[in-house]
């Protein structure tokens, strides 16, 4: 009895032990297995980036504010270089350093090159916007039509003529102010002047001959697509329109669209007549149809609302930080007349070609551009999975490359917060989009294609102001806070006094 009782303990331990051993074995295969598993998993598929802890529904939204530039800014200095967002549902990373912003834009540069939409892209530029298309075969075919044949320097060169004219008309209205002392809203000349150029250049009309509506609606347009649509990020509210973009939107394309097809219209009559304006309005009307991509009036008129958008706006806030920087920095100011005094003098004006003569004036540009880009951020959305800084980025994720947060990084920048043009004359960046530190005109297949276009303005504009006024803000130094909007331009407009440096008369007459 004793001997089977033992027997029996000696074959249940064994079963114990047998049992022991197999589960032992069976929980090393498992842990070694999901060890393997999970070591694969990490080195294959790396963690987010950082970011704040996220709210249900609406993610993010609730820490946005205005100036969305200067938020993320905020938020780079709290969480690093790279932040993960959602905006409501949609995923979001922030770059603030030229190293990201070259893996993301140069590196990835396929992967980013796609634009977000919402709902006022849409509504106002008839869903057909070649800014804000998908890279595909119509932005392809539109990206080559502006760089050989619209914005292309042959074309340059063939409407130089209507840009001095346009400059005179300038020169000799601030003349008037200065000859009459009188204090004025250089933001409104300064509009005006490059409302005139572009529209000229386009559809061959000044902006004066289509009233203030033209400059009105481009001003309206850049600013509602600078706000966020909460309907465009929170799936329950699509419906909706609680903060009023959809009837604004609809609203600014109504009014947008009368203009435009009038102007149109009288083209068309025109050419019936055999009569043609050799303007960007011609050259599109004769390729409305007649293209293997799909270009049709809308695409006329939209591409027509992109360059008006992206063209007047932001070479007009360029032309008025600089100014604003060179009042509020005298020894700047002083210099920049100085080297423009002995290259060109008093006997000429100075002219878009005189731009390769002037490095200190160039400068003065690059240095307004680092602290004040017209367009803090460049936006992109993913199109695939990529891994960056080694973070995951899953597809249709918006990307916003702060440029403005990068302009003003100490780690980048001696002194960042002071305006010092000598930097740039130490230094070889440019504004080109190869230097990853300043980027206004973005970088790489999206970057602008009207940059050389806007940097011969710059000059001449810029240069003539200086060349020709002295300039004063009386005993204040000139505000320096910016509006929200999808373009960073001055909180309120720029007046001050100009007194002649030249006798203009027989310049510019
Ligand atoms: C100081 C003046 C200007 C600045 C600072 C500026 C800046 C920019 C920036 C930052 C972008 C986005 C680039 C990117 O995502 O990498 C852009 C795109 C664009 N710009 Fe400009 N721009 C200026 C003048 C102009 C002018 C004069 C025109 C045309 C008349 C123009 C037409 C465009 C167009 C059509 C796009 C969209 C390109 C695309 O999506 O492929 N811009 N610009």
């Amino acid at each position: 009895m004793a001997g089977k009782l033992g027997n029996h303990i000696t074959n249940t331990m064994d079963t114990v032990h047998f049992l022991l051993l197999f589960s032992s074995a069976v929980f090393a295969f498992f842990f070694f297995f999901f060890f393997l598993r999970s070591t694969a998993v990490k080195n294959n598929n790396p963690p987010p980036p950082p970011g704040p802890r996220r709210l249900p529904i609406i993610g993010h939204l609730h820490l946005l504010t205005p100036l969305l530039h200067h938020t993320f800014h905020r938020l780079s200095e709290k969480y690093g270089p790279l932040v993960q967002l959602h905006l409501g549902s949609v995923p979001c990373v922030v770059a603030s350093t030229p190293e990201l912003a070259k893996e993301f834009l140069r590196t990835n540069e396929l992967v980013f090159s796609s634009r977000k939409h919402s709902t006022a892209i849409d509504i106002i530029t008839y869903d057909s916007s070649f800014a804000f298309s998908p890279y595909g075969p119509y932005w392809k075919y539109v990206k080559k039509l502006c760089t050989y044949e619209l914005l292309g320097a042959r074309n340059l060169s063939h409407f130089q003529p209507i840009r001095v004219s346009e400059l005179n008309r300038f020169l000799k209205a601030v003349t008037e102010k200065a000859e009459a002392e009188e204090v004025f809203n250089v933001t409104e000349e300064v509009a005006k002047l490059t409302s005139n150029v572009i529209s000229n250049m386009m559809v061959g009309i000044r902006c004066e001959e289509e009233e203030e509506e033209a400059m009105a609606v481009i001003r309206e347009v850049t600013r509602i697509f600078g706000e966020f649509d909460v309907s465009d990020v929170v799936w329950f509210c699509k419906k909706f329109d609680f903060q009023g973009i959809r009837r604004r939107s609809e609203d600014i394309r109504r009014r947008y669209d009368a203009l435009l097809e009038r102007i149109i219209s009288g083209r068309e009559e025109k050419r019936i007549h055999g009569d043609t304006a050799a303007d960007f309005l011609d050259m599109l009307l004769d390729i409305v149809g007649k293209t293997d991509v799909n270009f049709t009036r809308d695409h006329l008129k939209a591409l027509i609302l992109d360059f008006f958008t992206a063209g007047t706006d932001t070479t007009a806030i360029a032309t008025e930080w600089a100014i604003s920087e060179l009042i509020n920095n005298p020894k700047v100011m002083a210099k920049a007349q100085e080297e423009i005094d002995d290259v060109i003098g008093t006997g000429r004006l100075l002219q878009e070609t005189d731009g390769p003569d002037l490095p200190y004036l160039q400068a003065v540009i690059k240095e307004t551009f680092r602290l004040h880009p017209p367009i803090p951020m460049l936006t992109r959305k993913s199109t695939a999975d990529c891994a960056i800084g080694g973070y995951r980025i899953p597809a249709k994720t918006l990307l916003f490359v702060n440029i403005w947060s990068i302009g003003r990084n100490p780690k980048y920048w001696e002194n960042p917060t002071e305006f010092n043009p000598e930097r740039f004359l130490r230094s070889g960046i440019d504004v080109k989009g190869q230097d990853f530190e300043l980027l206004p005109f973005g970088t790489g297949r999206r970057g602008c294609p009207g940059m050389i276009l806007a940097m011969n303005e710059l000059v001449s504009i810029i240069g003539t102001m200086v060349q020709c006024f002295h300039w004063s803000s009386g005993d204040v130094a000139v505000d320096m806070t910016e509006r929200p909007g999808l373009t960073a331009p001055r909180a309120n407009n720029l007046f001050c006094r100009a007194a002649p440096r030249m006798n203009l008369s027989p310049l510019i007459n």
